[in-house]
């Protein structure tokens, strides 16, 4: 179902495995900018008619934000503050002016960076299980969830203009295969 171009660089999840702590903190901002991102989008005229939907996407990921936040304090782990993504911002970045394009953009992001997420969370689930099975299942139940975004956000770039989302899409592929390839040692999930 992913379209993605480029693997996961090899070196993300032992990067990843070794600063759990860190990665959970990033994971919940992650999701409060899910939440945040899937309201702040209902400000495009063409997405009126789809507000229903994206405030059931943002109440999941406040949902997950919540679980999330609940896992690190079983865990002891503080909420801190969020380090910036380069590999978001330079998806982000590249969103064209214009209403219907800025929509259009704005949604193949969000749906790249759902789908990076579905993807990563699957490699998390299966290198937990031997090590921690309690974040191993929780990694899992987020999979299709994120998955659903990803395709929810693609389908609803597509009803605005199909034949402009797959140009585009297209170009954030390539620019999605370039950013991932940089190095990073931030204990970031993306
Ligand atoms: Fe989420
Ligand atoms: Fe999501």
């Amino acid at each position: 179902m992913l379209l993605f171009r480029e693997k996961v660089p090899a070196d993300w999840l032992p990067k990843v495995m070794a600063n759990l702590p860190a990665v959970l903190v990033d994971h919940a901002h992650l999701e409060r900018k899910a939440a945040t991102s899937a309201l702040n989008i209902e400000k495009y005229r063409d997405l009126y008619s789809r507000v229903e939907e994206l405030n059931a996407i943002a109440i999941e990921e406040l949902q997950h934000f919540q679980l999330v936040l609940d896992l690190l304090k079983r865990r002891g782990i503080p909420f801190g503050q969020p380090h910036p993504s380069p590999w978001i911002r330079g998806l982000m970045q590249s969103i064209r002016n214009g209403e219907r394009f800025q929509a259009i953009d704005h949604l193949i992001c969000m749906s790249l960076i759902e789908g990076r997420s579905c993807e990563k969370f699957q490699f998390l689930a299966e290198a937990l299980k031997a090590t921690d099975v309690e974040l191993a299942n929780f990694y899992a139940s987020l999979v299709e969830s994120e998955g659903n975004h990803y395709a929810t956000y693609l389908l609803m770039a597509k009803a605005i203009d199909e034949s402009e989302t797959e140009r585009r899409m297209d170009f954030y592929l390539d620019l999605d295969a370039k950013l991932i390839r940089q190095p990073s040692a931030l204990p970031i999930l993306h």
